[in-house]
């Protein structure tokens, strides 16, 4: 790999190709760590592209930083280079819950923990953008912990927190639906860890998702 340009970093293996990154584990410091950069898009301009890598970097890393001091567990953020496009971060231990819901280790029980989980950040003033069961890690004592920030929102509109319900519920739907009342699961774990001073409302938060359901479905 030619990564002499990323400093500290030993690497060890691509874990992930995905279509706007490559993710690497290795060691930074001794530490097991995750590189991940971002892949250059040759169909779009190169300007557009940078301008791209730049925003997706700096929201992940203002995300990261933000969660640093809370309960959401997220990885700790060891290095970044804006300009290069990669960052590196440390490694979670365990599977996603992608992996967990489909070999049977997790079900609904966790889905509703996850909606839990959403609710907590989005009181935090953060939207996700890219809720797959991909972008939570579990680990062997159950704790959930929330990767992939690139795509976040700080101060969202309430469209954005509606947003993120619907990207789940369509994972859901496409991935997971042996799991009977998964988006039932999901929209309890979410109200009852709503609080109620804590604007918008965990119910009105529902309320938008369920018109945008009805808008897609409407659409399709
Ligand atoms: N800190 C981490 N610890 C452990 N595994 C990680 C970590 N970060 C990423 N991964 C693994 O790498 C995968 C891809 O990482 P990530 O979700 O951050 O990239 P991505 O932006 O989704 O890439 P793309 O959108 O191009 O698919 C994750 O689904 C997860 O399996
Ligand atoms: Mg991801």
């Amino acid at each position: 790999m030619d990564d002499e340009s990323v400093p500290l970093w030993k690497p060890s293996k691509m874990i992930h190709q995905g279509a706007e990154a490559t993710v690497f584990s290795g060691f930074w410091m001794g530490e097991k760590a995750i590189l991940k950069k971002r892949n250059r898009r040759s169909y779009r301009h190169p300007d557009l592209d940078r301008r791209l890598t730049r925003q997706r970097l700096s929201v992940e890393v203002r995300v990261l930083k933000k969660l640093h001091s809370t309960k959401i567990s997220s990885p700790s953020l060891f290095d970044v280079d804006i300009e290069e496009g990669w960052i590196i971060l440390s490694e979670v231990e365990g599977i996603t819950l992608y992996e967990s819901l489909l070999n049977g280790k997790s079900n609904i029980e966790q889905i509703k923990k996850f909606g839990g989980l959403i609710r907590h950040l989005h009181e935090l003033g953060i939207s996700h953008g890219d809720l797959t069961t991909h972008n939570v890690i579990i680990g062997e004592d159950g704790e959930l912990t929330l990767i992939d920030f690139g795509l976040s929102k700080i101060s969202p509109e309430i469209e954005h927190l509606g947003l993120d319900l619907q990207v789940l519920h369509e994972c859901l739907n496409a991935s997971h639906y042996q799991e009977n009342n998964a988006i039932e699961a999901m929209i309890d774990g979410y109200l009852s860890n709503s609080s109620d001073d804590s604007t918008p409302l965990g119910s009105d938060v529902i309320a938008r998702f369920n018109s945008i359901r009805g808008r897609v479905r409407y659409h399709a």
